[in-house]
């Protein structure tokens, strides 16, 4: 029987993928599975220079590329995707993943719209931005590429606080599902990944927690016992999706089986 980690190795072999928000969490750790598994340059980008190039460094300056991209902004987007073009000669896989939380709890009697606002900026006009992009440059370099997006559990499920970020899930569904459709005669496929909750800078920063406190929250968000959700469990879909040639305008869930805790 093939082996599907030798298919995806394959598939990778000589393309070139941009990852937002690749300078931690699971970004970072997809940046570092895309270059284990043969992938020609891998462009990070995200706000956080200093990490973002401390990563590209670790991996090599000749796999691995670093880039200051605030992806709400239409014209850092395009000229990201257009540098990585001009640069590598293509854009194979987009893996939009960029995304914030906003500092508040965001419950529906105390919504502030100043944090809604900037929330909606990077987590649905980014997510946007980074597929409209990736998208015409393989519609112009007629790659037959892979676009990935990350959701959340809180994509399908309503949330006691942060309405703003569970709004945004949502919208991203409706973006992948509204692009895979639109995209898939130019053999594009697009689709969407949404974890279950992990300790990341993200969540620390949210729950105000340690690392371990944090798993302890998650643990009892999944049915499936056994095992803890880490970012190479969320990363390992995300190739899947990258390398399968057929599946698109799937939300793949890695939760473990939710259940609100
Ligand atoms: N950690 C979780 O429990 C969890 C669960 C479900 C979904 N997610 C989603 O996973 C994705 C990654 O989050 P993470 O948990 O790895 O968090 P993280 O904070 O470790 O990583 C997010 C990265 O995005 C970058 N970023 C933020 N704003 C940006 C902007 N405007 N432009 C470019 N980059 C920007 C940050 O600098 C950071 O490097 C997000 O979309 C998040 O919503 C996380």
């Amino acid at each position: 029987m093939a082996d599907s980690s030798a298919l995806c190795y394959n598939n990778l072999q000589g393309k070139v993928a941009i990852v937002t928000g690749g300078a931690s969490g699971i970004g970072e750790a997809t940046v570092r599975l895309f270059a284990e598994h043969g992938t020609r340059m891998v462009v990070i980008a995200d706000i956080q220079d200093q990490l973002g190039h401390q990563v590209a460094t670790s991996i090599g300056i000749h796999k691995c590329n670093y880039i200051h991209c605030d992806v709400a902004d239409e014209d850092q987007v395009k000229a990201l995707v257009e540098s990585t073009v001009q640069k590598y000669g293509q854009l194979d896989v987009m893996f939009s993943n960029a995304a914030i939380v906003s500092p508040s709890d965001q419950t529906v009697l105390e919504l502030d719209f100043s944090q809604f606002e900037r929330l909606f900026a990077v987590n649905v006009r980014g997510m946007a931005l980074c597929v409209k992009h990736a998208a015409r440059a393989m519609v112009e370099g007629r790659v037959r590429g892979s676009i990935v997006c990350t959701g959340s559990v809180a994509a399908s499920h309503g949330a006691r606080k942060r309405t703003d970020y569970c709004m945004s899930k949502h919208a991203v569904v409706g973006l992948v599902r509204s692009a895979s459709v639109q995209l898939g005669v130019h053999g594009i496929r697009v689709n969407c990944v949404s974890p279950n909750g992990i300790a990341t800078p993200l969540t620390i920063q949210v729950h105000r927690k340690s690392a371990e406190e944090v798993e302890k929250v998650y643990e009892t968000y999944a049915r499936l016992k056994g095992h803890v959700l880490n970012v190479k469990d969320v990363a390992d879909a995300v190739l899947f999706l990258a390398c399968n040639e057929f599946v698109s305008g799937h939300d793949l869930l890695v939760d473990g089986s939710f259940v609100r805790g």
